[in-house]
């Protein structure tokens, strides 16, 4: 039989930041269902990718003196990492670099151009560089952009238009006959009021005043707006106009386009009139998540803070993350970070439900069955584990209802509902009772059958959510690691014999919540310090000596202090490539001070020497050392060399 397929996408990420919990909760999510329809038999493809083009990427790399594809280019390879370590398994990681894409978006434009859905006017807007967003007068909140709040341009140029007009009243339809086109439900209200109600726009599609982008292909001195050159990625990635396009024929409509709240529009009202004009079926499905806030706020890409998933994922567990950000976020809508909250899931859950199960079972099977998986005895059943047994059997459908229903933190409460429910049988049928008593010995025997089917089906059901502890599970009761569920979530698959292992290493270790929050706040502290000596370093590797020097008279040079000073220490700035910092005595006193020349001298070299002073200049701070005063040194073409008495003087000596 042919097996259904299945198209999820996250929204293709901007390489443009450091990345947070918050960002991975999109993909984490995906990745999650992703794996779970693989392993419920569907010819799954899981599409993730970044999205390169645009005035933004352009501003940043300028600002750091590289060239836009370098600096995407450094980006993506940081984030392709970070997927790797939170363990996603993506299908394909598109770059709207990428050379089919480019091609593809310019057929796309051209093909709309010609039939009349994009035609050539001229904009005049308020533009958002950071969301790259057109908006109108109207739309400003406070003069700012709605989105973010933050400050907005006005432009006015040339401009190709996309006539999105034309299709409100379809995308209106779409809403009602397709109440499951957007959801959570929310969404579309807040569509209709806010966008579509008033009556559509036709929306600006190309720009002229950046070039760090795909050009219209018969105006070059276009670029194609990002929208549009993003939201097409869905289809160009599976070959839509191109040589081989077997695999749009394949996946595509996506059955889910799983998004942030924030981007409903763009993918509820703009990608379907794309759609609908290039005359291609509707995404199944537009779900938008809410956001992972941080102290009430948005997390925002640059706060310096532990949230960083690498941090948490090395010192708690890739499986700590991911669980928590599966399980704890209310699915569609915002959550809030705590550290505690974080710590108490993997403790509850991970180490007491779960560990507890995993390390008693297998312990009980290692003193009273040398380790190896008794036999079940049916004709000895009890109720307790005929009702273990139904709870077993039940688990599979009531969680492909909750995945069904994009209710993921559901779908995991029922699976550790089984493991409490084990736990609970435990207590109920006390085998450390049985095991004193040798009579009762194939009591035993089913008690502890009946905890490794358990955790055979709990394993098994984890691997989509948490797969180093499903498959550490799995190992310690000798359980292949199955690629399908097939029929394995049944009670009753292990024949008996099976070796059991009772793993030296517990499942999770039990954290103390209160010293562990003491330490993340330490370890944020230090982390803060970090990013904060980088930006001094930047602003002071930034600094330049002005050209434009205009004429002074000796009133004004007058003000200018300058002595001999000696220097008497001298070592490498801890926090800046540039600076050496030096302690030198000026007579009044010993200074500390910063210079910019850690490229032309060793800290060796520098001790000993008597240089000229400004000794009035007001204390800076650089690099997060104060500086008072400013060593004077002499420059060409190769270098930066020090200006010395011909005479060696008294620390504070005047030079005029
Ligand atoms: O929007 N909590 O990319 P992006 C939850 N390039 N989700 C968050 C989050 C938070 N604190 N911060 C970010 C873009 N996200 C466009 C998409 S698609 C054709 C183009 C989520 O890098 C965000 O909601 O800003 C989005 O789903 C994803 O991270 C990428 O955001
Ligand atoms: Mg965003």
């Amino acid at each position: 039989m042919e097996k259904k397929k299945f198209y999820i996408t996250t929204p293709i990420y901007y390489p443009s930041g450091t990345w947070h919990i918050g960002t991975c909760y999109t993909t984490v999510v995906c990745d999650a269902i992703a794996d779970y329809m693989k392993m419920n038999g569907y010819d799954t493809f899981f599409l993730t990718g970044t999205d390169e083009h645009g005035q933004k990427i352009e501003r940043k790399a300028k600002e750091i003196g590289i060239s836009p594809k370098a600096f995407v280019d450094k980006q993506v390879s940081t984030l392709k990492d970070l997927w790797e370590k939170l363990g996603i398994r993506y299908d394909k990681f598109i770059r709207t670099t990428d050379d089919y894409h480019e091609k593809a978006v310019q057929k796309i434009f051209e093909k709309l151009y010609n039939q009349g859905d994009i035609y050539l006017s001229e904009y005049e807007g308020w533009y958002c560089t950071p969301c790259e967003s057109f908006w109108t007068k109207t739309q400003l909140v406070d003069g700012k952009c709605p989105d973010c709040g933050r400050d907005v341009e006005l432009t006015k140029e040339s401009c190709y238009f996309f006539k999105l007009s034309k299709y409100r009243e379809k995308i209106l339809e779409l809403f009602k006959t397709h109440p499951e086109f957007l959801e959570p439900k929310s969404r579309q209200n807040e569509m209709i009021n806010n966008f579509l109600k008033d009556g559509l726009q036709d929306l600006a599609v190309t720009r002229t005043s950046f070039s760090w982008g795909i050009q219209v292909p018969f105006d070059p001195k276009h670029v194609i707006y990002v929208w549009i050159d993003a939201l097409t990625n869905y289809i160009t990635a599976l070959g839509y106009m191109q040589e081989d396009d077997s695999l749009f024929k394949k996946y595509w409509p996506a059955d889910i386009h799983m998004i942030g709240k924030e981007i409903v529009r763009f993918h509820s009202i703009i990608w379907p009139a794309i759609l609908m004009a290039l005359g291609i079926e509707l995404p199944k499905k537009v779900y938008g998540h809410g956001w992972l806030l941080l102290d009430g706020g948005k997390i925002s890409k640059s706060s310096g803070n532990i949230v960083d998933p690498v941090i948490l994922s090395d010192r708690y567990g890739v499986d700590s993350v991911r669980y928590y950000l599966l399980r704890e976020v209310p699915f569609g809508a915002d959550g809030v970070y705590t550290n505690e909250a974080f710590l108490t899931r993997i403790n509850v859950d991970l180490c007491n439900t779960l560990g507890n199960l995993l390390s008693r079972t297998t312990a009980m099977i290692e003193q009273n069955f040398n380790g190896i998986l008794p036999k079940l005895n049916k004709s000895i059943i009890s109720d307790y584990d005929l009702d273990l047994e139904k709870e077993v059997d039940s688990l599979k459908s009531k969680v492909d209802e909750a995945i069904d229903k994009l209710q993921i933190p559901e779908a995991l409460t029922y699976i550790f509902k089984l493991c409490e429910s084990a736990n609970k049988y435990i207590d109920l049928t006390e085998p450390w009772k049985l095991a004193k008593d040798e009579t009762l010995k194939e009591k035993l025997g089913n008690v502890l059958y009946h905890l490794t089917e358990v955790l055979r089906v709990v394993g098994i059901m984890l691997l989509p959510f948490i797969p180093n502890t499903a498959k550490r599970i799995l190992a310690d009761i000798s359980v292949d690691v199955p690629s399908e569920f097939n029929d394995l979530i049944k009670f009753g698959y292990l024949n008996g014999g099976e070796k059991i292992t009772k793993n030296q290493k517990a499942l999770y270790e039990r954290i103390k919540i209160q010293q562990e929050l003491v330490e993340m706040d330490k370890i944020s502290k230090a982390i803060k310090e970090k990013a904060n000596a980088k930006k001094e370093e930047k602003k002071v590797d930034k600094m330049e000596i002005n050209e434009n020097v205009s004429e002074i008279v000796i009133d004004d040079f007058a003000k200018i202090q300058l002595k001999i000073g000696k220097i008497l220490t001298a070592e490498k700035h801890p926090n800046s490539k540039k600076l050496l910092h030096f302690t030198v005595d000026t007579g009044d006193k010993v200074r500390s001070i910063c210079s910019g020349v850690a490229k032309f001298y060793t800290p060796e070299e520098m001790v000993g020497k008597e240089v000229i002073v400004v000794t009035n200049l007001k204390t800076a701070v650089l690099g997060g050392i104060e500086s008072e005063g400013m060593i004077l040194f002499a420059e060409d073409e190769e270098g930066v060399y020090t200006v010395e008495p011909s005479k060696v003087l008294k620390p504070g000596s005047i030079v005029s």
